[in-house]
């Protein structure tokens, strides 16, 4: 038997017209440097929470041939892997050729996104252990974003420690109300247990704009009052694992404290003690 298609939902069906193309479902303008957004996810798309995909628009026309090209950045996945839609959170550059247009978008318009998911930042590249760190500065707390509404996070660690440094206490808006939103999310209490927020420690600092917590991480680290604030012993790499994602200088900074306290480096295919990423910075 034939099957019939309801005309008026068939008509209702937009045509993409941009290559793996998605469309946007909401945006949240956090402050005039930082917005977030949701898209439609592929149908056929898996990934694992903490990982990252390329996404944007197309082009500017070339001069010369009147060609465009897609301009595509990485992006860490700031929703879970078990959302129905992908969530991204983004700085705004004014002269970024990408974040320049992007920060534009409104509902209904389409997005560039490539369904190949890769990246560190998972579960996968870390050895069992009893604590985690996720370290975090400005748009890097993106994957952890995913990371703390992912169950396995909960499953497999006794605590969570985020640290999130920011230039301004209205950076730290979308982590602090996310990690809020967690207490009365009542799938996620359901899923994973009741009151599973209480294993997290959240430690957002600032650095150029007054707040509860000002300095670096690293500075407040090697001071020891991160730890003394925190009511934990420095890292260990008995008991403690670590995931970065930051700009670079403080990457590599923190990546060289993490090694100080002993911990080695990890990846998908070698699990270890802590692993890093790059925010995307445009
Ligand atoms: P600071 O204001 O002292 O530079 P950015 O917006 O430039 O990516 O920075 C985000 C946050 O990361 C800022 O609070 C910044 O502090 C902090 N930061 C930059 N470099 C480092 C580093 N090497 N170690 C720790 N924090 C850093």
């Amino acid at each position: 038997m034939t099957e019939l298609t309801n005309v008026t939902e068939a008509k209702a069906i937009k045509v993409p017209t941009l290559p793996d193309a998605q469309t946007v479902t909401s945006v949240t303008h956090w402050t005039d440097r930082l917005f977030s957004f949701r898209v439609t996810r592929p149908a056929s798309l898996r990934f694992r929470s903490g990982e990252f995909v390329m996404i944007g628009l197309m082009g500017e026309p070339h001069p010369g041939t009147g060609k465009v090209k897609p301009l595509l950045r990485a992006y860490s996945i700031a929703s879970p892997s078990w959302d129905e839609e992908l969530e991204f959170y983004s700085i705004k550059v004014q002269d970024g050729p990408l974040t320049s247009r992007l920060q534009h978008i409104q509902p209904g318009d389409e997005i560039i996104l490539r369904p190949k998911p890769v990246g560190t930042l998972v579960h996968d590249a870390l050895l069992p252990g009893k604590r985690l760190w996720f370290f975090a500065t400005g748009t890097g707390f993106a994957p952890f974003a995913s990371l703390l509404r992912e169950p396995q996070t909960y499953e497999d660690y006794d605590e969570i420690v985020i640290t999130h440094t920011c230039r301004e206490a209205g950076e730290l808006t979308y982590g602090a109300e996310l990690i809020e939103s967690l207490k009365g999310d009542e799938l996620l209490n359901e899923v994973i247990g009741e009151g599973f927020w209480k294993k997290i420690k959240y430690y957002p600092t600032t650095t150029r704009e007054e707040s509860a917590k000002m300095g670096r991480i690293t500075d407040l680290m090697r001071s020891g009052e991160a730890f003394a604030d925190l009511g934990v012993a420095p890292l260990s790499p008995e008991t403690d694992r670590a995931m970065i994602c930051g700009n670079l200088a403080f990457n590599l900074e923190l990546k060289e404290m993490l090694e100080g306290y002993g911990l080695v480096e990890g990846a998908n295919s070698n699990p270890q003690h802590y692993v890093v990423e790059k925010a995307f910075l445009d």
